[in-house]
């Protein structure tokens, strides 16, 4: 199946009272593990992408041959949506003309009215072409390819500003913050995810942040709106704590225990387990 844009899964896990993953990748064993996982679980996905791993995996083009290609040669059935995660606003142009299926413009470090006049102009583009918009609202803190935000909460109003221009789904500061949550951390929102509800309506919310966040504040969140979560970090701790083992064991000095395909295939296993589990937890399996 060719990639979907976001719409009509969001859509349907908003009114099914579930959330679909937004998993980033960062390479190719990232991408086949998580493409393969929502296919054998007959769960729709989205496949994330940040500037800088889109960078680092030698530009937009590249990325969208790679999935493309993924998606025929493992005969993925599932609704798999390619999306921009926090994107600038060139970076969404330069995504949209490679050939995503969907993007992010966070313009929630712009003044709310230059937020809005460039999330416009995008939502205007992304229409035309047929991809979804996610706009951001309330910078969500942590860092994330050098960027550190301090985990506000964004404003309601604010936020049915946003999702009034037409965006497909909405992004809004709770309290989330990107990477491990600190010891003292105060924990979502409930009350501002409450109220942005209540002013967005049927508008998809998405939860930023998702890794080491407890299972029975996802469940809530879900049951507020929020229809995506974006987990990064936890894949990646995986995959590193299944690496090191490998290492550790010494596994990687017997036979040929050196060939990348041997040496990365218990991280892979470890993102496939990963993924499983968060599939599990926001519900989306069998809802492909
Ligand atoms: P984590 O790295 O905390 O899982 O956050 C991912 C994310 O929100 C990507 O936008």
């Amino acid at each position: 199946m060719a990639l979907v844009n976001a719409k009509e899964m969001l859509t349907k896990a908003k009114q099914g009272h579930y959330a679909v993953g937004q998993f980033n990748i960062n390479n190719l064993e990232w991408t086949k593990a998580i493409l393969l996982t929502a296919q054998e679980l007959n769960s729709p996905v989205i496949l994330g992408v940040s500037e800088g791993a889109g960078k680092y995996m030698c530009g937009y083009k590249t990325v969208v041959g790679m999935v493309n290609g993924m998606l025929e040669e493992l005969n993925i059935t599932v609704p798999v949506a390619l999306h921009l995660d926090h994107g600038s606003y060139e970076g969404a142009k330069a995504c949209i003309e490679a050939g995503f299926s969907s993007v992010m413009f966070d313009g929630s470090h712009y003044p709310i009215e230059e937020n809005i006049e460039k999330t416009k102009e995008l939502v205007a583009i992304c229409k035309e072409r047929g991809l979804s918009i996610e706009a951001e609202v309330g910078s969500i803190g942590g860092e994330e390819d050098g960027v550190i935000g301090a985990g506000e909460c964004a404003d309601p109003q604010e936020c049915k500003q946003i999702a009034d221009l037409g965006v497909t789904m909405l992004a809004a500061g709770i309290g989330n913050i990107h990477g491990k949550y600190p010891e003292n951390w105060a924990g979502l929102s409930f009350e501002t995810l409450d109220a942005i509800q209540q002013l967005t309506g049927e508008m998809p919310l998405v939860l930023h942040g998702g890794t080491g966040i407890p299972a029975d504040m996802i469940k809530k969140a879900i049951t507020l709106g929020v229809s995506k979560i974006n987990v990064n970090t936890e894949c990646q701790l995986a995959f590193q704590a299944a690496t090191r083992e490998y290492i550790e064991a010494g596994k990687d000095l017997q036979g040929k225990g050196f060939d990348p395909r041997k040496l990365l295939a218990p991280g892979f296993e470890a993102i496939k387990a990963t993924v499983k589990e968060k599939m599990e937890l926001f519900g989306s399996v069998g809802k492909a």
